[in-house]
């Protein structure tokens, strides 16, 4: 598991999901707020069904790679956040991310700590580019991708479609993604000790 302390001091794990996560992830979703549902499922989805919830558990970690946030304090708790790469079949260096965090842990970096360990595990399974489908009105994400230096490849009434280059050379990443290049540093810090191993778990 890899441990990182976010900006308010809240110490947090982050773990490959696994299927017995499918209760904790439909709690998680119960705790969304409406707009941060609409955000992340593009529509309006109320509830996730047992083959919704199939799907974002049952991973294979190579064309579907999940991980969770979880409290360290408290690991029975609701996952604080989640983020996914789906390899696209047609173009197979490309896969489309998905970033959720609980509302009540929004903005204290666990969204760029989340993403920030796709952009380290996407090279190890061949890909290149992330891509990310905005909401058109989702303000916080679409300035953030401008910052990391996505470019919008899709521009439609209701969404935007962010393609983000992966850098393995950070010296790459622009100048205004520095924080997001920190936390990437830091990512990889913590897979070279060997933290995700599962000897590490507690
Ligand atoms: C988008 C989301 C994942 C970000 O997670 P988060 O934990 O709140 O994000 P962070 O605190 O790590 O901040 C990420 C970036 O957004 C910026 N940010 C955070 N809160 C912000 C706010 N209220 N207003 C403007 N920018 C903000 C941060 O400064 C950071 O950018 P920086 O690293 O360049 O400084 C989260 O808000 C969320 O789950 N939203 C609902 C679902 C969604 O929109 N998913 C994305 C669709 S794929």
């Amino acid at each position: 598991m890899l441990r990182f302390t976010l900006n308010d001091g809240t110490p947090v794990g982050l773990r490959p999901i696994v299927p017995a996560d499918r209760d904790r992830l439909l709690h998680g979703f119960e705790a969304l707020s409406d707009e941060s549902r609409r955000f992340r499922f593009l529509g309006s989805l109320s509830a996730l069904h047992e083959d919704q919830l199939r799907y974002l558990t049952e991973v294979d970690h190579r064309d579907h790679v999940a991980w969770g946030a979880l409290s360290l304090e408290d690991p029975e708790a609701p996952g604080f956040g989640i983020a996914r790469f789906i390899r696209l079949s047609e173009h197979p260096h490309l896969a489309e991310f998905s970033l959720t965090v609980i509302d009540t842990a929004q903005g204290h970096g666990l969204g760029g700590l989340l993403l920030a360990t796709l952009y380290v595990l996407a090279p190890t399974v061949g890909i290149d580019t992330l891509r990310g489908v905005v909401a058109r009105d989702n303000d916080r994400m679409t300035t953030w991708m401008h910052r990391l230096g996505a470019v919008v490849v899709a521009d439609d009434p209701g969404e935007l479609v962010f393609d983000l280059p992966v850098h393995t050379d950070l010296d790459e990443l622009p100048a205004s993604s520095v924080s997001f290049r920190t936390l990437v540093e830091q990512v990889r810090q913590q897979f070279a000790s060997g933290a995700d191993q599962p000897q590490n778990e507690t």
